[in-house]
């Protein structure tokens, strides 16, 4: 059997970040693909240049054109401008959305069996109009976003309660804005619920009171990166969070993991993508694992899905020729 195909739509901070991990993991063959002539190449070169040290037999080949990503299993897109402090991921819509637009027509006509990851802000209106430009069955089309917000939220819960991240489950909803929706009643250490630790650490209402903070940094903590960076945004994390998607679906693992996923009724949302529990394996989204939502979270959500819709709302008027395939 050959080996995978993975193709890298941007190859900025994030994009190479990503070409490492899949040549680390051996995930397959990777293209980097980015407008910018030459750049893409250096990098393949650079990482390739590091083979044996870092003991991976893949081959890694750098690109200006759309036809090297033939044949793709996998395509990560990360084509688009980061933000800048004090800006939000929405402030990025007008731009990304045309660039979005482009890559997707790119991977529809060269790679049409391909699944895609895309990562790109504000990711749920990018996650959306790339359905709507490939037409791809929306199981093949989804959002990294959940599996780095939870991620961040998990993180919080260790570092306060000084465990192992690794024993922290947490999950964040919704969508990938300043609404999204950390799902608190949830979230546990191995199995015992972190509201109840704090409790026995702090008492009721200090407890509360670090728990909001916690979920406070984690909706923000894209921004609280940014600012620290100076100069662009988080690219490790993101990079990582796509590659655990990547590798779900190669290998057909069945994880559940948080993704960007087309709503059909779920969680109360008709033909929206938000951010919920999905089993990724070989096809992809196999299935949105629903669950009931109490009043104030389904409250938090419908309030994350509004603010989607209004990103949504705003694509005609950004794509003019494209009016009638997002109004469908
Ligand atoms: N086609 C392909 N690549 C493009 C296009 C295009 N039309 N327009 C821009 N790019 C490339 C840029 O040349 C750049 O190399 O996208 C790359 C983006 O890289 P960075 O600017 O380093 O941004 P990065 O930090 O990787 O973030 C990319 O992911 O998390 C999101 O908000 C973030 O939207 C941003 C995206």
């Amino acid at each position: 059997m050959g080996r995978a195909k993975i193709s890298l739509i941007g190859g900025g901070q994030i994009g190479g970040v990503l070409a490492q991990l899949c040549a680390l993991r051996e995930l397959g063959d990777v293209v980097l693909f980015d407008i910018v002539e030459n750049m893409p190449q250096g990098k393949m070169l650079d990482i390739a240049e590091v083979a044996r040290v870092d003991q991976f037999d893949v081959d890694l080949k750098g690109t200006n054109s759309y036809a090297d990503i033939a044949g793709s299993d996998i395509v990560i897109v990360t084509a688009g401008l980061p933000r800048k402090p004090g800006m939000s991921r929405d402030d990025l819509l007008g731009v990304n959305a045309k660039i979005m637009k482009q890559v997707s027509e790119g991977i529809k006509e060269y790679a049409p069996d391909s699944f895609v990851i895309i990562i790109s802000n504000p990711l749920d209106a990018m996650v959306t109009l790339c359905q709507k430009v490939t037409g791809f069955p929306p199981e093949r089309i989804i959002g990294q976003a959940g599996v780095l917000d939870s991620n961040r939220f998990c993180s919080f819960i260790a570092w306060e309660l000084g465990v192992s991240v690794r024993d922290v489950n947490a999950m964040v909803l919704g969508g990938h804005g300043d609404t999204m929706v950390p799902i608190v009643r949830y979230a546990n250490v191995n199995g015992i619920p972190v509201m109840e630790q704090l409790v026995r650490k702090y008492g009721e209402a200090k407890a509360k009171e670090v728990m909001d903070a916690m979920v406070q940094r984690t909706k923000m903590a894209g921004g609280e990166v940014v600012k620290l960076l100076g100069n662009g945004s988080a690219f490790y994390s993101p990079a990582s969070s796509a590659i655990a998607m990547a590798e779900a679906i190669l290998r057909d693992q069945k994880r559940v993991l948080p993704c960007c996923a087309l709503l059909k009724g779920e969680f109360g949302v008709d033909n929206y993508y938000v951010g919920v529990p999905c089993v990724l394996g070989a096809g992809g989204i196999e299935k949105i694992i629903e669950f009931e939502l109490d009043a104030e979270e389904q409250a938090m959500f419908d309030n994350s899905v509004a603010a989607v819709k209004g990103l949504i709302d705003e694509l005609p008027s950004i794509l003019p020729d494209m009016a009638d395939v997002l109004n469908s």
